[in-house]
């Protein structure tokens, strides 16, 4: 067995957000990844590597063991559905609201509305505990688009501070989730590394905390 920790990160908010923890636990990165093309970055623990990923495929990663941690949000977690994983600690971090939205008004039109989105699962979860019949279509982005041109009634999407929603005219409508990102374990690695990977949750758990000021 191997006693390097593979720890996955997606590029972008989730990324940027995790140095500072990374830095709290003393874990710097050797490489940059803003110059840098590398996508195993070294760190300045020799036993700890950051491998940078789409933020879709953490979950992935860290299940087949390819990554034996991973920093994945909440939303796309529903839409992984968790197999192979545990979930011990909520980063607090990029955090948002998982909502349906449209022009207003537009939950009144027709009978079986159609809902454009990246988040499948959770809009057919959603939709089918309030029993209600809809056409999900999915996109893999811009859902915001999607009721301008009459692809869609609705959609469900993410929402920070809804400065997207309102430049596009739409309004905010149900609230589905809070979501926010979580670190994830693989359940071999658990068992089989388990003393390292103990003391790294811990040591996130401290940042986070810390960093709540
Ligand atoms: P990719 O660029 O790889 O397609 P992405 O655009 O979803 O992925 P990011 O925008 O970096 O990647 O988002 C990563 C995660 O950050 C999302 O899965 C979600 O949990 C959270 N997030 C997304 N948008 C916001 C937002 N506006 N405010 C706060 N958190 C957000
Ligand atoms: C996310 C999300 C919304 C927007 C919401 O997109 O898909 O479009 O943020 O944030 P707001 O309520 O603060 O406007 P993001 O900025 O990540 O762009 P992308 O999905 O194209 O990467």
């Amino acid at each position: 067995m191997n006693d390097t920790l593979t720890i996955a990160v997606s590029k972008g908010r989730i990324f940027k957000d995790v140095l500072p923890l990374l830095a709290r636990a003393g874990i710097e990165l050797r490489d940059d990844p803003e110059t840098s093309r590398k996508l195993i970055l070294d760190t300045n623990q020799e036993h700890v590597k950051i491998v940078l990923i789409r933020t879709t495929d953490v979950p992935t990663y860290v299940q087949y063991g390819a990554a034996d941690l991973g920093v994945a949000g909440k939303d796309v977690l529903l839409e992984h559905g968790g197999a192979g994983l545990y979930e011990p600690l909520d980063m607090e971090i990029a955090r948002c609201r998982l909502m349906v939205a449209g022009r207003p008004g537009a939950s009144a039109a027709g009978n079986r509305l159609r809902i454009a989105t990246k988040y499948v699962e959770s809009a057919r979860r959603y939709y089918a505990a309030q029993g209600k019949q809809v056409e999900i279509i999915k996109l893999y982005g811009s859902m915001e688009l999607a009721p301008l041109v009459g692809l869609a009634d609705l959609i469900v999407d993410l929402v920070d501070t809804g400065n997207t929603l309102k430049a596009n005219g739409l309004v905010p409508m149900d609230h589905i989730a809070d979501i926010s990102s979580r670190l994830i374990v693989n359940k071999a690695s658990m068992k089989m590394k388990h003393a390292q990977v103990q003391h790294f949750i811990e040591q996130m758990t401290a940042a986070v905390v810390a960093a709540r000021g």
